[in-house]
């Protein structure tokens, strides 16, 4: 098959990792992508075209004549490159605009759950600040206060200081002029998950369940970032979560939105706290969560370019079950100084071959560019070390061998990924 894929993160780069790898049917996989990265290029034709400009994908995907385009990140697909695409002809793995402010509001995804009956925290959508501390008020603490919009995961603030909680509504506020909203939630205890299913606008295929770390620090210690490191399986998990999941959640969501004739095509990512009072939805995102996926993926037996296109053309329901290796996967994510504050760009990134080299482990690029012919840093979360065994504890030492190998000057990374689920110790209230 000949694949367009959009995007230039680490998520991106597993996914193209995946379709490199795939046993090829007549012929190897074709790949490009817009813009990319260098890792990404290591593998497809890279063009470079603005992710978020959907004129200039659409006209990429059909001057190449692609069969797929699949859309990784956020952005675009709130800025409609998905539509663009389809409108030109092409099978497109990604929700519309419509369908994807199931992430780009979460007021919206709010408003969904609620006619779909979806057990999500309770809420209150502000646009003042009187509002927010009434809101604040009746939750008690912990606060928990997100800004309603795009925020790369950075937009959330979980505090128990009424003053800090105040503060980033009024920010969120202010940052929008007249239209700013927050929601104020209720505080949800017990571990998360996030689960991918893949959607045709119809039918729902779930993933296997991954855990993210979404806080800088070890003992998640500090500010939220967008995931410092992920693992699969959850051997803690309910047996049935999956299922649970896909009856309770997923499915509704897909219903309701295509009774509102948004149909929902593209990946609904479930974000779940397992909570003493059952199973809750934190969020929902449009796409494949990063960290997660690159863990995910790496147990994906399942040929992922098949999939894609099943769900790009409506005939998920004629494919079969996915199929998954049974071992553990640990990615862990290498930031660059300052992150995720203010990340220092520019600095040399080298022993990522060392690092491959290794048993069971590859790296995917995240935020790396070239300068003068060398590999560097060029975003927060620069690489992703991905490492497999026959279970966590082996995968962790498998991905943190790969760490150990990679020199960045001044980054930092956790040193805690999956390790309560390695020794046992994830406990659902
Ligand atoms: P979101 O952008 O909605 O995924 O929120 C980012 C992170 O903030 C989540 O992954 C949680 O760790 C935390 N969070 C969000 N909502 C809640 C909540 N209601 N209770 C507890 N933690 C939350
Ligand atoms: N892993 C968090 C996210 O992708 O939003």
């Amino acid at each position: 098959m000949k694949i367009l894929v959009v995007g230039n993160g680490a998520r991106e780069h597993a996914i193209v990792h995946s379709l490199a790898a795939e046993p090829a049917v007549d012929t190897a996989n074709e790949l490009h992508a817009a813009p990319g990265n260098p890792g990404i290029g290591g593998h497809a034709t890279l063009h470079p075209v603005d992710a978020t400009d959907g004129a200039a994908v659409a006209a990429l995907a059909t001057s190449l004549g692609v069969d797929l385009v699949v859309v990784g990140p956020e952005a675009p697909l709130v800025a409609g490159v998905a539509d663009a695409v389809r409108d030109a002809g092409v099978p497109v793995f990604g929700p519309s605009a419509e369908a994807a402010r199931l992430e780009g509001s979460k007021a919206f995804a709010k408003e969904v759950m609620a006619t779909a009956n979806v057990p999500t925290a309770m809420a209150h959508v502000c646009t003042t600040l009187d509002e927010v501390t009434a809101a604040l008020d009746a939750f008690g603490p912990p606060f928990v206060v997100k800004d309603d919009g795009l925020a790369a995961g950075k937009g959330v603030v979980v505090t128990d200081d009424r003053d800090a909680a105040v503060e980033h509504a009024r920010a969120s506020l202010a940052a929008r002029g007249d239209a700013g909203t927050v929601v104020i939630e209720e505080y949800l205890d017990g571990p998360e998950v996030s689960l991918f299913c893949v959607c045709d606008g119809v039918t729902v295929v779930p993933m296997v369940p991954a855990q993210d770390f979404k806080r800088v620090g070890d003992d998640d210690a500090g500010p939220n970032t967008g995931g410092m490191g992920a693992y699969t399986p959850l051997d803690w998990a309910p047996s049935g979560l999956v299922g649970e999941v896909v009856d309770r959640i997923a499915q509704p969501t897909v219903d309701e939105m295509a009774r509102r004739g948004t149909p929902f095509t593209g990946v609904l990512y479930v974000g779940l706290a397992l909570t003493s009072r059952g199973t809750r939805v934190v969020e929902f995102n449009v796409r494949f969560g990063d960290p997660e996926i690159q863990a995910v993926l790496a147990r994906l037996r399942t040929p992922l370019s098949g999939v894609l296109l099943a769900a790009a053309q409506g005939r998920l329901s004629e494919i079969e079950p996915l199929s998954w290796t049974d071992d553990a996967v640990v990615n862990v994510v290498v930031a660059s100084q300052g992150y995720p504050e203010s990340p220092r760009r520019g600095d040399p990134i080298s022993g990522i071959d060392a690092a491959a080299a290794l048993d069971g482990v590859h790296v995917l690029h995240a935020g790396t560019a070239v300068s003068d012919g060398a590999l560097v840093s060029a975003g927060g979360r620069v690489l992703s070390v991905v490492g497999r065994g026959d279970d966590l504890a082996a995968a962790r030492a498998a991905s943190y061998a790969g760490v150990a190998r990679v020199d960045l000057p001044g980054s930092h990374h956790r040193t805690d990924i999956a390790l309560t689920a390695e020794r046992g110790e994830v406990e659902v209230p």
